[in-house]
């Protein structure tokens, strides 16, 4: 890369330092709630000053796509077909603020303390794809981008992409790429870079336990009556065995186990259990028999309850025997589990395993594909190279545990790898009060993305 312009590019991001960081606070300032439809029309203001800013940056052919759900924004500067192509993806939809009460700060009024960026959305994934709007934007004021982009910023990655996907399908030609790069996961430390080369796949669903046909005196009927918050509770707990195996049959099917050499190459990156379990306030670590913390939450597939309710919940004491319980539970899961087949698996399972009293209902939710990334690609080489070049240090290759399910789609609909050029931390408190966003991991995004760019574009053509 021409010294004149990395200089270039490293003066223009620091000369404009506030005007950037400002414009992520204002870009934060909108609660862009996917999930919640009483956000709506924030989500649509979110979209148009996202468009605004493509608009600014030097994009062209800058559009609000309308979609079923929540819009995507799409723009592109094609410097030269005959060059190489990147495709940008990102989201500016956001998690739910909730619970409130626990935020320091208002979730959509950012504050910045001790070099962090308080606000819902700042890790995942506003600060993280506008890092990609402001790399555009320099590329373009310091000698011109060397190679063309296309950029898609979506509104409901956090409730699923349920839109894009025929979105995707029905403008191949708009997208096609040589690679996908994506700013949306996280790095092991600011002095640890590295880069994530796996995600795992969803299948989400809800349950439904009903006993007797109204909530019932549990004096009166209790002990004689299926209960369906006990039965829910002894369902879910069966789901795992003392090894803390899933027990639902099938489920290890299709996983692909990893080699000892893929284990031993994972296990190389710095790990504490120590500091691990001090950061949570945990005693123990738990997890699935024969495989190490990082291995459970990143190669090895799961079941979580995530939110599970009914009864009598208010002040004080109700003796109620209660018609209805219900379960929100997810499943993490790895290349080659198909989140269809595991979806059937468990629906079939859970009616099996219901005790006599109680119907069980089983409602789907969305899913998603497990993906893994290239090594040895000359997009993952070219990202390799810009983080060495701005950290210091070459970037250690991590498999994640979180999920994007975007990721199996740009490559089964357009063919294309991905690279995830993830800034954020573990410890940003993504989808929980207090989320954060490193104003150095912000700026090292945005010096970082325009040398990969020029790595990539020097390497020719296929990612
Ligand atoms: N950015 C996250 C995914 C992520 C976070 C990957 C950290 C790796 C490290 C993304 O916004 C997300 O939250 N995805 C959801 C899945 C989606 C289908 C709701 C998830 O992982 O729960
Ligand atoms: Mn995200
Ligand atoms: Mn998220």
């Amino acid at each position: 890369m021409n010294p004149n312009t990395v200089q270039a590019i490293d003066t223009y991001i620091e000369s404009n330092k506030d005007r950037f960081l400002n414009e992520l606070l204002d870009l934060l300032r909108i609660p862009s709630v996917s999930a919640d439809p009483k956000y709506k029309a924030d989500v649509a203001l979110c979209a148009e000053a996202v468009k605004q800013r493509m608009v600014e940056a030097g994009l062209d052919k800058v559009e609000v796509c309308p979609t079923a759900g929540h819009p995507i924004v799409y723009g592109e500067k094609i410097v030269d077909p005959k060059l190489p192509t990147v495709l940008v993806y990102g989201h500016y939809d956001v998690q739910p603020p909730d619970p409130l009460d626990l935020w320091h700060s208002g979730p959509f009024d950012p504050v910045i303390k001790d070099g962090m960026i308080y606000a819902r959305g700042s890790a995942d994934d506003k600060g993280q794809f506008y890092m990609h709007v402001k790399a555009v934007e320099t590329m373009m004021r310091t000698g011109g981008l060397p190679c063309n982009v296309k950029v898609m910023i979506e509104g409901e990655e956090e409730v699923g992409s349920d839109n894009l996907g025929l979105f995707v399908a029905n403008n191949k030609q708009k997208l096609a790429a040589d690679v996908v790069l994506i700013s949306d996961t996280s790095m092991i430390a600011n002095d640890v870079p590295s880069i994530n080369t796996g995600l795992r796949g969803l299948s989400y669903l809800e349950v439904e336990v009903t006993g007797p046909n109204r909530d019932l005196h549990s004096g009166v009927y209790g002990g004689a009556v299926a209960n369906p918050i006990n039965a829910l509770c002894e369902m879910i707990a069966s789901l795992h065995d003392a090894d803390r195996r899933i027990t639902i049959p099938g489920f290890y099917d299709a996983v692909q186990e990893l080699s000892a050499a893929e284990r031993a190459a994972l296990a190389e990156a710095p790990f504490n259990e120590e500091d691990y379990k001090k950061d949570l306030q945990i005693d123990a670590v738990r997890g699935e028999k024969g495989y190490t913390s990082e291995e459970r939450s990143s190669i090895r597939p799961t079941l979580d309850v995530n939110g599970i309710w009914g009864g009598y919940i208010g002040e004080g004491a109700k003796t109620v025997l209660p018609s209805k319980a219900y379960a929100k539970i997810s499943m993490r899961l790895v290349p080659d589990q198909k989140s269809d087949t595991i979806t059937k698996l468990f629906q079939d399972h859970f009616v099996k395993i219901a005790p006599p009293g109680v119907k069980v209902v089983v409602k789907p939710h969305h899913g998603g594909e497990a993906a893994v990334t290239p090594i040895d690609s000359p997009a993952y080489l070219a990202a390799a190279k810009a983080m060495e070049e701005t950290f210091g240090k070459k970037p250690i290759p991590t498999r994640g545990g979180g999920s994007i399910p975007i990721v199996a789609l740009f490559e089964a609909e357009l063919g294309l790898k991905t690279v995830l050029f993830g800034f954020g931390l573990d410890s940003d408190n993504i989808h929980s009060p207090n989320e954060k966003y490193g104003v150095f991991n912000y700026f090292q995004g945005i010096r970082s993305i325009p040398r990969f760019f020029h790595h990539f574009a020097a390497s020719g053509r296929k990612a």
